[in-house]
């Protein structure tokens, strides 16, 4: 029963993502795939006062790639880079549920290529950061 929940929840995140697109002249730019089945996400970042005013991504990818994508940005939007980055894969999981533990590389596409983006971005001095081609 929570599994056909947490299913019904992905399936329409895949169908109706939230936050998808691109914002123009974004703090942060980053992207990657999955070179296995060829599966790509980049996101963009709006930074402002060291907080994440908006985030946004596009990609092709299978539905849990998709939707959890779309979880990662409700998560790191609103909050400072630092709380960003403290997000965990045990945060990130707690908010999927558990419906992914066999397509785990799926589940973290997004995440991982997210994190290191706000990574990247404070590693570069909360300068404008663009990376591209992350291999998850
Ligand atoms: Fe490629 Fe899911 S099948 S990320």
């Amino acid at each position: 029963m929570v599994g056909e929940i947490y299913t019904e929840i992905i399936l329409d995140l895949y169908k109706n993502p939230v936050n998808k697109g691109n914002i123009t002249k974004p703090e942060i730019d980053v992207s990657g795939g999955n070179p296995s089945c060829g599966d790509q996400v980049e996101f963009t970042m709006r930074i402002k006062d060291d907080v994440i005013e908006d985030v946004k991504f596009t990609g092709s990818g299978c539905a849990i790639s998709v939707a959890s994508s779309s979880i990662i940005t409700e998560m790191v939007k609103g909050r400072n880079v630092q709380q960003a980055k403290k997000i965990s894969r045990e945060d990130f999981f707690d908010e999927l549920g558990n419906i992914i533990q066999t397509r785990i590389k799926c589940a973290l596409l997004g995440f991982m290529v997210l994190k290191q983006g706000i990574e990247a971005y404070e590693k570069n001095e909360s300068k404008p950061t663009i990376i591209k081609g992350i291999v998850i």
